[in-house]
């Protein structure tokens, strides 16, 4: 299937959970205010691939990324690394909860896909 729907009340603040969409791991992230207002204040041009987080992010408390790493394609770990974000062990990239890469040999941002909340508690993907 082409989309995918997702209730957003079953992930808790502080949580990324892993869907599949696509063929590819989805990560979606209920970030906390701690990690909004982190990543709210990274200037971009501190950054390899640099972007707002109101330019990845239609809410602020959800991340919606695709869980494949921008280097050669492994799938990171949620809740790890030196920004507190993704962390790939394949090759050691680290990210951030806006999924932008912060060190390591990835070159660009976890990739953003279409999405839109057609309802509060609604996310659909896709
Ligand atoms: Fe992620 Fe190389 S594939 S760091």
């Amino acid at each position: 299937l082409a989309k995918i729907e997702i209730k957003l009340s079953d992930i808790p603040e502080g949580k990324s959970v892993t869907f599949k969409w696509r063929g590819k791991p989805l990560f979606i992230r209920h970030r906390t205010p701690a990690e909004i207002s982190a990543e709210q204040s990274v200037a971009p041009s501190s950054l390899r691939d640099p972007q707002l987080d109101s330019e990845r992010v239609q809410k602020p408390e959800w991340l919606v990324v695709l869980g494949v790493c921008t280097h050669l394609g492994c799938v990171p770990i949620a809740n790890a690394g030196d920004y507190g974000g993704y962390y790939c062990p394949c090759h050691g990239s680290h990210y951030d909860s806006s999924g932008r890469i912060r060190k390591g040999p990835a070159p660009l941002n976890l990739e953003v896909p279409p999405y839109e909340f057609p309802e509060d508690n609604l996310l659909v993907v896709g």
